[in-house]
């Protein structure tokens, strides 16, 4: 029996294939490289020391999918094969919608004929839309995305409750991640942002790195302790491993649908993540005040209590880990 990771090469994919293979499960990875590089594959084998089946095939394409349930025999999905770029949501909807939302109804459908019916949604906090309270529960409102991305992923968690409503024989669990920054230790697989990164530790990194001048702090006039935005920040292994937590519960416990917070329940800001920077790496971060950026809230993070009571998940890696991890991934990777 074998987990399917459609998007398995990307990012949050890697780093969870990593994490099953290492807890000793089969995986079958399928992805098109649409955001990621085929060298990644190679590097899971390094870290794991162990092999696994790849399909190189886009999860749009139903007779590529098709052909993988029949030649494995597959017992749950986690699906990383979303896009993920908040800005180019915004100029690109109809792709988004389309990869995003009919990719994932391709997907269930071909799970459902294979009567393959224990799914892991990768969904985030941008379903909150303004926090209705901080730190953000489960059962907090949901809606009010301020972008095609977000609104995908808010689509996507209305379409999994509707399925599970019809048939009860399906096991959902949709965690809802905070913000992935990080590296696995080893340096060998990280994130790749195409062009100027917009998400901060990679734009920090590469401002360290020399190959950007300096940070554009994206206002300092929020209601927060100094100013700048402030969110929760999670080490891409930890959230990898919320994953392995999430399947054992679909496999073991109960029943039903499922949603979970990934996060540290811990908030920093902007400032508070170019000085851990700068402490942890030695590197020199320089930075600007500049405008608040469209769509932003002032605060975001986690109570994550639920996923500890019930997937008996915690998130232990710090902040240093974080920069440190991140930092490692780019010396590792521009050698
Ligand atoms: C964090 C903080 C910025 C860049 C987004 C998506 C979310 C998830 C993660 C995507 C904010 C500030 C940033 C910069 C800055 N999904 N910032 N200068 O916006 O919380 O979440 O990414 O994969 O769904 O919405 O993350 O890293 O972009 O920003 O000052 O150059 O850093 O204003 O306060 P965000 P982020």
């Amino acid at each position: 029996m074998a987990i399917l990771l459609p998007g398995g090469a990307g990012y949050i994919g890697s780093h969870t294939a990593v994490e099953l293979l290492n807890a000793g499960k089969d995986v079958v990875i399928l992805d098109n490289f649409s955001n990621s590089k085929p060298e990644v594959l190679e590097k899971i084998k390094e870290i794991t020391g162990k092999d696994f089946k790849f399909y190189e095939a886009d999860y749009l394409d139903r007779e590529a999918l098709e052909k993988v349930f029949k030649e494995n025999e597959i017992e749950a999905v986690l699906n990383f094969a979303g896009y993920k770029a908040v800005g180019e949501s915004v100029e690109k909807p109809l792709e988004y919608y389309h990869n995003n939302i009919t990719g994932c109804l391709v997907l269930l459908q071909t799970m459902k004929k294979y009567n393959v019916k224990k799914f892991i949604f990768s969904s985030s906090a941008t379903v909150y839309g303004e926090p209705e309270k901080i730190p953000l529960t489960e059962d907090c409102k949901t809606g009010g995305t301020t972008n095609p991305y977000g609104t995908t992923k808010l689509f996507i968690e209305q379409i999994l409750k509707d399925l599970y409503k019809s048939d009860n024989t399906w096991d959902i669990c949709i965690l809802r991640y905070f913000n992935p920054v990080g590296s696995h230790e080893s340096g060998l697989i990280g994130e790749e942002p195409q062009g100027i990164p917009n998400n901060l530790m990679p734009y920090i990194a590469r401002v360290a790195a020399g190959q950007l001048k300096e940070l554009s702090v994206f206002g300092n006039d929020y209601n927060t302790p100094d100013g700048t935005g402030v969110r929760d920040y999670i080490h891409v292994v930890d959230l990898a491993k919320g994953h392995v937590c999430a399947l054992n519960k679909l496999d073991k416990e109960s029943k039903g649908l499922f949603i979970y917070n990934l996060g540290t329940g811990t908030g920093y800001s902007v400032l508070d993540m170019v000085k851990a920077f700068e402490k942890a790496t030695g590197k020199n971060v320089p930075y600007k005040i500049a405008p608040r950026r469209a769509g932003d809230i002032a605060t975001c993070y986690a109570d994550p209590e639920k996923a500890k009571k019930e997937l008996g998940w915690v998130a232990t890696k710090t902040l240093e880990d974080m920069c440190k991890d991140s930092w490692n991934y780019i010396e590792k990777s521009s050698k």
